[in-house]
């Protein structure tokens, strides 16, 4: 969920609120509790905000795990195995029922220090596991609720602690994901589909401020005054107001350097945008993460063989970097407290890769291409990082770039320099005949001054369209920016948006954003150019609110048309992008 950025007054008001929240309990025996406070955020300068971001952005690869009580069930109830993390609430399973796994919760085989050295090597610079999912299980000792991994399960330990100690001792950043709104489990918590105060159990019936004061701030005091985290990751701010946001958002300061989402609601930006199993087309201005799984669920599912390949994942992380992201990809561990094998195989994959092209990654900065047809590129200063997805057949690689070259070489290959040619301000590098990575070869290129390159044909492009509503008219699609929107009134349910190149232009691919809400947008997109005959389709599919970017065989037209059918109502992009086709 995307939340717009905190106005930043408000968080000066917020520290005063913190106080005034419920001290929470004692943190537990033996633990020192920092109690500095960092200065609030309204004071914070863009220079102290880019030092707290520092190594967050270095960082740009980090592991999230959804572990919790639902590992015992493994996604099964009933005859149904498509369930994970959020099994109690599609499958309405009632809380006593539910709460009887947490007496087969034991993960004997738990080994936090084997977990932050299988990230380490995978080349994870953090960690961030779920402390509280909307289950209410909380993962660590608490005494704002009996419903916790101490008082409810025969493991009866703090899973948090140990872990947080593990990625510290490995030199790994570490965070907690807590689900502020949603609590299964706790009368008063939310649950996603019903009233508030409301759930499908009698027992769910209660109020939902007293839950916030009661559960979730005592909570999060709990672990910001407990653990030395790095991050907390909000999620899901269901019924959530700047008032009840804000006891939440003032305890932020009591751990100094924390790095926090957008998704505690309220208004509240937080540092980083969140989107979820999708890559951004045109990604998102500042700092964002793309969180992903590698199957397709969070929490572990045992029936779910749908694996993303090594290939796949290695280039979803060049692709998030190449966009200017960071890359938070998801385990689900078993309830035995394990890895699935074929997690850690592809994290093994991914660290033999990282660990000869990791140059191309850490620290790297979005790279000047919107789109490349053979792969991406990452920047850092005059270095640009090719990363070569497709090898050319004829070992011939075209960049669309006019710069003059300084040196070029294959990462894998030190000391290696290829033949680089210019002509007509694209420049025309020749390749080894074998690829040296089957996923992902990478070439540095330092260029001399700043990359110069041919603006894509749609940016700024006139633009009409079918339909629009006031604040997200039709410009806002070929503004360059994902942040603002066309779209269409609730009540259309297909739109077109109609754009003119100003001359007939060679296109090679096109992309599209689409508007960043839940609940995701499922369209249907054709795309269209205009000839002789009218309107001629040239591609079409379905989106599941990701958007898309696909090449195309190259038309030359001066218009195209691209229609948006959402069954919900509104259709839109957030930004829609034609590329030139390279001769
Ligand atoms: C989705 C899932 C939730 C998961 C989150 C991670 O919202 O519903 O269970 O924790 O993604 O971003």
């Amino acid at each position: 969920m995307k939340m717009p950025l905190l106005n930043v007054c408000l968080a000066a008001s917020l520290v005063q609120l913190a106080s005034a929240a419920t001290n929470g309990p004692a943190p537990a025996e033996g633990v020192t509790v920092e109690t500095t406070t960092r200065p609030p955020a309204s004071a914070e300068t863009p220079a102290q905000r880019d030092a707290r971001m520092a190594w967050w952005r270095e960082a740009k690869f980090g592991l999230f795990l959804h572990w919790g009580v639902y590992s015992v069930p493994a996604g099964k109830y009933g005859s149904h195995t498509n369930y994970a993390e959020w099994i109690m609430n599609s499958a309405r399973i009632p809380v006593a029922e539910y709460q009887a796994y947490a007496r087969e919760f034991n993960p004997v085989k738990y080994d936090p220090a084997a977990w932050a050295k299988t990230a380490r090597d995978a080349g994870m610079r953090y960690i961030v596991i779920t402390a509280k999912h909307h289950d209410g299980f909380a993962m660590f000792p608490s005494a704002a609720s009996k419903w916790n991994v101490v008082d409810a399960t025969p493991y009866g330990q703090d899973l948090v602690g140990p872990l947080v100690q593990a990625a510290h001792d490995q030199g790994l950043k570490v965070g907690c994901y807590y689900s502020q709104s949603q609590d299964w489990n706790n009368p008063g918590g939310a649950k996603s589909g019903f009233p508030e105060g409301d759930g499908w159990d009698p027992v769910h019936k209660g109020d939902y401020d007293a839950y916030l004061n009661q559960v979730a701030v005592p909570q999060v005091r709990e672990l910001l005054t407990r653990y030395p985290l790095d991050i907390l990751w909000w999620d899901t701010p269901l019924y959530m107001t700047p008032k009840r946001i804000a006891p939440l958002a003032a305890l932020v300061k009591l751990r100094p350097g924390l790095v926090t989402n957008n998704r505690l609601g309220g208004g509240f930006g937080g540092d980083t945008a969140t989107p979820e199993q999708f890559v951004p087309v045109t990604g998102y201005p500042g700092d964002w993460e793309t969180c992903m799984t590698m199957n397709d669920h969070w929490g572990y599912n045992a029936y779910d063989q749908n694996w993303k390949s090594s290939a796949e994942l290695i280039r979803k992380l060049a692709e998030i970097c190449a966009k200017g992201g960071n890359f938070l990809l998801n385990i689900g561990p078993t309830s035995a407290g394990e890895f699935p094998p074929a997690s850690t195989a592809r994290l093994h994959d991914i660290g033999q890769w990282l660990r000869v092209n990791g140059d191309s990654i850490y620290g790297t900065s979005r790279g000047p291409f919107a789109y490349l047809p053979w792969g991406v590129a990452t920047r850092k200063g005059s270095l640009l990082y090719l990363h070569i997805f497709q090898w050319p057949n004829d070992g011939r690689l075209v960049v669309p770039l006019a710069n003059e070259v300084k040196s070029a070489s294959l990462l894998a290959r030190p000391g290696s320099t290829l033949p680089v040619a210019s002509r007509d301000g694209r420049l025309l590098l020749t390749l080894p005949a074998a690829a040296p990575d089957p996923a992902d070869s990478v070439v540095a290129l330092e260029i001399k001054g700043a990359p110069v390159l041919q603006p894509v044909p749609s940016a700024g492009a006139p633009a009409q369209a079918s339909a629009w509503l006031p604040g997200s008219e039709p410009a806002h699609a070929l503004d360059g920016s994902g942040q603002k929107c066309w779209r269409a009134p609730g009540n259309v349910k297909s739109a077109w948006l109609e754009v003119d190149l100003g001359q007939p232009t060679a296109i090679g691919a096109f992309g599209l954003d689409e508007p960043d809400v839940w609940p995701r947008l499922h369209q249907s997109y054709t795309l269209e150019v205009a000839d002789a005959s009218g309107w001629r389709k040239i591609a079409g599919g379905t989106t599941q609110g990701h958007g898309t970017c696909q090449s195309l065989p190259p038309v030359t037209a001066r218009k195209f048309r691209l229609t948006m059918d959402c069954p919900q109502g509104s259709p839109g992009v957030a930004e829609l992008q034609l590329y030139r086709a390279e001769e």
